[in-house]
């Protein structure tokens, strides 16, 4: 990020009922006075953040509470629900998320998504990995999209296990493997963020445990979102922690301190099972 986007950041407007610490150095994303409504309801209010670079952001929260309606703000996902309207201001290094000459396809290159349920395309292991580069142009031959497939399977820990049978469908892998799929699929397009909804809910313990090392790998080179209902994969998997409630971000920090000394009652409440 410039230094001159960086300074074009607004301050956290101050009827953002976030507590505890939400600017980082140099955010990668900021959300400032985020809302969300579907027809007259309002499902997310005034919400303001900062998205690290290199860092698992966790957002956990009672069903309801906004987490996926946040999610999908960052890449615009929102844009095609009818009915759906987001005001506020988003940035991705100093850039209007929303502003109408932003491209949604590149948007969604640069903040990719992988969802709860495993979505391979009806394809080839291989053309579900070669698609993105190939609809961004981003290999000049087959050698160089033989390349992008390649590294991006081995980068999400899947190259071994497919190697012999890239043009087998991506639907005949197990649940776990389609999920690593998507991840390949979503990384192979070089993004900044990586956005995952409830990512191995769908997922046996061994198949979350890989999904979960992943993750911790991919920090290296991305800004993680991830939303989760499972306090321990917070725990696990991110460094700082926002927990959400009724549409309201009530609370975000270091994930230790969350979850170890949270600021609100209703944090504590959610962290402790007394929630509800
Ligand atoms: N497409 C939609 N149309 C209308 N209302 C919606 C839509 N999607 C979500 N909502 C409402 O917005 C609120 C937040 O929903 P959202 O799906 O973001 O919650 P969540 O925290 O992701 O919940 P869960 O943990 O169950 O996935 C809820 O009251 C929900 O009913
Ligand atoms: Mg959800």
């Amino acid at each position: 990020m410039t230094d001159i986007a960086h300074s074009t950041v607004p301050p956290v407007p101050p009827e953002c009922k976030t507590t505890g610490v939400v600017t980082v150095p140099q955010p990668l994303i900021t959300a400032r006075g985020v809302n969300v409504f579907y027809g007259d309801k309002r499902a997310l209010k005034d919400v303001s953040i900062d998205i690290a670079n290199n860092q698992v952001l966790a957002m956990i929260g009672p069903s309801g509470c906004g987490k996926s309606t946040f999610l999908r703000c960052f890449n615009r996902m929102n844009d095609t629900i009818d009915g759906a309207r987001v005001t506020g201001l988003l940035q991705l290094e100093g850039q209007d998320i929303y502003e109408k000459r932003q491209d949604v396809v590149q948007l969604r290159a640069r903040i990719g998504m992988v969802f709860q349920k495993p979505n391979p395309f009806p394809k080839s292991i291989y053309d579900n990995v070669a698609y993105g580069p190939r609809i961004h142009g981003l290999a000049a031959d087959r050698i160089e999209l033989d390349e992008i497939v390649q590294t991006s399977l081995k980068r999400a820990g899947l190259w071994e296990e497919v190697k012999d049978r890239l043009a087998a469908p991506g639907t005949s892998l197990s649940g776990g493997q389609q999920q690593r799929l998507c991840i390949a699929r979503t990384i192979a397009v070089n993004p900044e963020v990586i956005l995952m909804d409830e990512p191995c809910s769908a997922l046996d313990p061994i198949a979350t445990a890989r999904i979960e090392d992943l993750i911790d790998e991919l920090r290296a080179s991305y800004a993680i979102i991830i939303v989760t209902h499972s306090m321990q994969q917070a725990a696990r998997v991110s460094q700082r922690t926002a927990y959400f409630h009724l549409g309201d971000l009530i609370e975000v920090g270091e994930t230790d301190r969350i979850f170890t000394n949270p600021r609100h009652k209703l944090t504590e409440d959610y962290i402790t099972g007394r929630f509800g």
